[in-house]
Parts: C-alpha cells; sequence; structure tokens
C-alpha cells in the first residue's frame, strides 16, 4: 500500500515496461526488414542514356549506313533502342525507337517507322499517323562526327 492510500501491484511497473520495450523493439525490426522491401519495389527514375554528357555515341550504325536519302537503320545510344536515317530532303534524322503505345521498338521501313507490334504506323517526321500509338516518337538531334554518329536530346 502507498503512502496515499493506494494499492500498487509491485510487478504491473516492471511488465507495463518490458512490454512497451519489446513493443518498440518490434516496431524497429519491422521497419528494418519493411524498408529494403519497400526500397526494392518502388520504381526508380530511368538512368539517363546522354550519361550526363549531353550526347551519346550511336552504336550499330555508321555514317556510311545513312549516306543516302532512304537508307536508315535500327541501333542504340546509351542502352536505349533508335532509328536513324536519312530522309528524302538529305536531311539526318533520328528517334528514339520505343514505341508511345505500349513500348516496343520501331523499324525503319523507307516510307514509314513502323510498329509491328499492333500496327502502330509514324511518318518520317515520327508522327503518328495510323494505328494504337498516342503520341509522336521521341526525336534526337544527330550529327555525324569522324566515323561515328552522335545523337543528343532535341531540347539540347
Ligand atoms: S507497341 Fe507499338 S503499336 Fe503497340
Amino acid at each position: 500500500m502507498s503512502d496515499r492510500g493506494e494499492v500498487v501491484e509491485e510487478g504491473a511497473t516492471g511488465r507495463r515496461g518490458f512490454l512497451a520495450v519489446l513493443g518498440g523493439l518490434t516496431v524497429a525490426w519491422l521497419a528494418a526488414v519493411a524498408w529494403p522491401v519497400f526500397r526494392y519495389l518502388s520504381p526508380r527514375p530511368p538512368p539517363d542514356p546522354f550519361g550526363g554528357e549531353g550526347k551519346a555515341l550511336v552504336k550499330g550504325v555508321a555514317p556510311g549506313d545513312v549516306a543516302r536519302p532512304g537508307q536508315g537503320s535500327n541501333g542504340s545510344y546509351g542502352g536505349r533502342g533508335l532509328v536513324v536515317f536519312r530522309g528524302p530532303d538529305g536531311q539526318l534524322r533520328a528517334f528514339d525507337s520505343k514505341c508511345t503505345h505500349a513500348g516496343c521498338n520501331v523499324q525503319f521501313q523507307g516510307d514509314r517507322i513502323y510498329c509491328n507490334c499492333h500496327g502502330g504506323t509514324y511518318d518520317l517526321e515520327g508522327r503518328n499517323i495510323a494505328g494504337p500509338p498516342p503520341r509522336p516518337l521521341t526525336p534526337l538531334r544527330v550529327t555525324a562526327e569522324g566515323d561515328s554518329l552522335f545523337v543528343s536530346p532535341m531540347s539540347s
């Protein structure tokens, strides 16, 4: 019994303290397990295909492959696909090859850019003209430097 006449159970305070510590440790353990799972499952921003340098080397297509109007090919840059070709006006053009419908790789076909997955069709300006693609292809600025082609974002 306390000074004020209350009945105090000696073990109750000790048990409450132990349960509070046990609860805190449980929460800490759950957080330690859940955080790595959350980080693993949360989406990350895609890597910059230009690697912070503002331009990327085109692999799989050389300047000689697109020397004449109507010539073009698929290649890659910074881990992504692209189509590069010389248009009927003699201008060198490049687009990221990721179709704006569901992400398949489009193919240069001389007079158009075509997606085999669902029949999406783009004109040589990259505009979606037939099929399900909702938006134009992403254009890239392409330049020839010696024996190599480089692409950079149109906005730079
Ligand atoms: S992914 Fe290209 S048309 Fe569907």
